[in-house]
């Protein structure tokens, strides 16, 4: 066993001899990130040492300054490779990634240019020169490009500086084209600092990717740089990570370093080390964030001291190469892998199609074959099943099947016409488990089959409930080896067990949507977990959780739920206040796109404070083009709460509206709840708990795709008071 397989195996840390031979790298690796460093061109080729270490410790690399426009371009007609092809080729010889550094930044760049007389149309043309021969010299080699740096000031305004006022805002869309268009398969992040903690930064940052996307601008990724101090407290930072992903962009850690205070104490090296471990903690913790890169990697070389006098000693290696315990403490949360984490998870949400990624952590990505569902909310898509030719495998089996084990998925079964399993693992003959629909018996099963030959007995946990078609449900099959008992939960709630099974040990690969003899799952499936353990019933409870949005407005417009959607303040109107969103009739918070399918059913709760009637007063909503699909919100007309959902996006639609039945109440905490039943076509509305009057029977709706809307609908109608605890659910419970 290598010290590596030895560490992933479980053997602890330090029970490995030599543990730190196993390298960030490599670690980093098995956790599906990669772990990089910024490289002095002088210290790579002037300091032996310092090469080594570079080579061996680290998956990817960025020019800390070769790729400056200071150092490649000393003339307006002269690039100055030497540097940065150095770089460059050492990386790709060693076999690590590059991160391009940096094609537009307000600083170090030469005097010919800052103090050049250039008409603006010349200044582009000089512009879009440089990106374009930088990024195709390097394409192929460089695979990810710091594009635009630091465009932003601390307030969230455009940075005054060179580039903004010569060429105004456009610049900053115009150089992530250019970079596209001289290698499109380039990996273009957008890269700031002071952007790891909530604030008017972050929202900024936030509102700026929000709209270069809206444009359709090629942007793939945000760099958070993350500069550092031992008192900093990062645990912000997973949300925030989560926020921009929720807007289909990457999330990279860009620049790590933590600086103390010098000289160094123990004290201060130990709440370095903690800050080093939240945040490589933190990108784990998020599927999109894909690397983590310091900002060099030796005390003996880094910008800190020349910088915040005083200060220093901010990397993971001391002068003399010797690890710090910074160094140690990243290894070990990339070493240690939660016991309680499931060995195999799918998301099925890969955007290419063809293999659905093991975010788990433990490679075991499987090979698709079939097509895209929609998901279970919007912009969020899952593998459909034809019932025919459709499945996905992995390479090698996930689940040892004769020790305790749970498998989970979210389905929306199409046709109850043919037996589908939705997961199960391959033996020689027979598959170890199904958890499927069962045609014959027209139930959820949850099956081992007593042995793995031609005759067997088939040991089955069955749901005394019926599938219900085209409804999103949540299976969990459940093996407990110490009781032999096979436990299936539907929805979270025990739906069924088997005593007396004896499972038996499976070696091939694990596959979605079919057995190793077929019986295809005809319908979407998402979400598939595997665990090496049996998931006790609470958990199970918790991973068929509903919400698909929770807003708790803590200082923070963030979606707390596992689709993470992006949201932020649209105005001065909006702020926070005693951890509730504050509004004053002019601003609202708005979604980047939808939360909701708003033709399925759905549940929203909010707890809101009304400070001033007079106008209509919307609590939440999501727009079409026309109407918003449903409006939660106060109606001055009837002076009443009220949930409406326009018949058709079309104006002249039927407004089908359920009204409170005695008026609000100003500056009072109130609850209220608006319930969308899909299949019995109802709509509710509860207050603090009381529903009001009977549902409203016979609601039609429609799909809406626009923004969700908090405190404001989308052609006005704001809310004036407070807005808190905003959820929503997916189906009705
Ligand atoms: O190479 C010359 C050397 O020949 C000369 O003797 C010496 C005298 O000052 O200067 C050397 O160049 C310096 C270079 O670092 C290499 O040490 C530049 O003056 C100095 O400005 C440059 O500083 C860099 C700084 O960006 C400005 O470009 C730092 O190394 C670099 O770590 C820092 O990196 C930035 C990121 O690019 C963006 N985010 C923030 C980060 C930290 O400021």
């Amino acid at each position: 066993m290598t010290v590596l397989a030895a560490i992933l195996a479980g053997v602890g840390w330090a029970d490995v001899a030599s543990a730190e031979t196993v390298s960030l790298r490599e670690l980093a690796q098995s956790r599906g990130i990669a772990f990089g460093s910024a490289v002095s061109a002088a210290s790579l080729a002037g300091d032996a040492s310092y090469a080594r270490t570079l080579g061996s410790e680290f998956g990817v690399v960025t020019p800390e300054d070769a790729m400056k426009w200071a150092v490649l371009r000393p003339a307006r007609d002269t690039f100055r490779w030497g540097d940065a092809d150095a770089i460059v080729d050492a990386a790709v010889a060693n076999g690590q990634g590059v991160r391009g550094h940096t094609l537009v930044w307000h600083s170090s760049l030469p005097a010919w240019l800052t103090g050049g007389s250039f008409t603006t149309t010349e200044l582009r043309d000089v512009l879009k020169e440089h990106v374009q021969t930088t990024v195709r010299r390097y394409a192929g080699r460089v695979k990810f490009w710091d594009v635009a740096n630091e465009v932003l000031n601390n307030d969230g305004s455009p940075r005054a500086g060179f580039w903004l006022e010569r060429l105004g805002e456009e610049y900053i869309a115009d150089v992530f084209r250019w970079a596209h268009e001289a290698d499109p398969a380039a990996v273009l992040y957008l890269n700031e600092y002071g952007a790891e903690t909530h604030g008017p930064k972050a929202d900024a940052l936030y509102a700026l990717v929000r709209s270069l996307k809206e444009q359709g601008v090629p942007i793939h990724g945000v760099g958070l740089q993350a500069h550092l101090t031992g008192s900093s407290r990062p645990d912000q930072l997973p949300a925030l990570l989560r926020r921009f992903t929720g807007l289909d962009v990457d999330v990279a850690v860009t620049e790590l370093d933590v600086r103390i205070p010098v000289p160094v104490t123990p004290a201060g090296l130990a709440s370095q080390a903690e800050v080093y471990r939240q945040v490589t903690a933190a990108c784990l913790a998020v599927a999109r964030c894909v690397s983590i890169t310091v900002w060099g990697f030796t005390d003996r070389r880094s910008w800190i001291g020349a910088t915040y006098p005083g200060w220093g000693a901010a990397t993971l290696f001391d002068d003399d190469l010797a690890t710090k315990p910074a160094y140690r403490s990243v290894a070990d949360v990339l070493t240690r892998t939660d016991p309680n984490a499931p060995v195999g998870h799918w998301p099925l949400d890969d955007p290419a199609g063809t293999v659905a990624a093991d975010v788990s952590g433990n490679g075991h990505d499987a090979t698709v074959r079939g097509a895209k569902a929609d998901g279970r909310v919007p912009h969020v898509t899952a593998f459909a099943g034809d019932g025919a030719t459709t499945e996905a495998s992995t390479g090698a089996p996930v689940l040892n099947t004769d020790g305790s084990f749970t498998v989970s998925a979210w389905v929306s079964m199409y046709s109850t016409g043919v037996p589908g399993v939705v997961a199960s693992q391959d033996g020689e003959t027979r598959s170890a488990f199904y958890l499927m629909y069962q045609k014959s018996t027209g139930r959820w099963e949850f099956t081992v089959p007593s042995a793995d030959g031609t005759e067997v007995t088939w040991l089955t946990a069955r749901s005394a409930s019926a599938p219900v078609l085209k409804r999103w449900t949540h299976l969990t099959g459940v093996y407990e080896a110490p009781t032999r008992q096979l436990r299936l939960y539907v929805d979270g709630v025990p739906d069924g067990t088997r005593d007396g099974v004896t499972a038996w040990r499976s070696t091939k690969p694990f596959r979605i949507g079919r057995s190793l003899s077929g019986g295809r799952f005809d319908g979407a499936i998402s979400d598939v977990r595997a665990w090496n353990r049996a998931l006790p019933a609470g958990e199970v409870t918790g991973i068929s959780d509903r919400t698909v949005a929770a807003w708790g407005f803590d200082n923070a417009a963030i979606d707390s739920s596992p689709f993470g959607r992006g949201t932020s303040l649209n105005s001065s109107g909006a702020t926070y206040d005693s951890n509730a969103l504050k509004l004053d009739g002019t601003g609202c918070a708005e979604g980047y796109g939808p939360a909701l399918r708003t033709d399925r059913s759905w549940t929203i709760t909010a707890r809101v404070n009304l400070a001033a009637k007079g106008a209509a007063r919307t609590v939440i909503s999501q727009s079409g083009t026309v109407r918003d699909a449903f409006y939660l919100q106060y109606h001055q007309s009837y002076d009443r709460w009220a949930v409406i959902v326009p018949s058709a996006d079309a104006t002249g639609s039927d407004w089908q509206q359920v009204l409170s039945t005695a008026p609000p109440a100003l500056n009072t905490w109130t609850t209220l709840s608006a319930v969308y039943d899909a299949q019995a076509a109802t709509l509710a509305l509860h207050v603090d708990g009381v529903r009001q009057g009977d549902p409203l029977p016979a609601v039609k709706s429609w799909p809406s795709t626009g923004r969700i809307h908090i405190g404001c609908s989308g052609t006005g109608g704001r809310f004036n008071g407070l807005i808190d605890d905003v959820k929503a659910y997916v189906p009705a419970a």
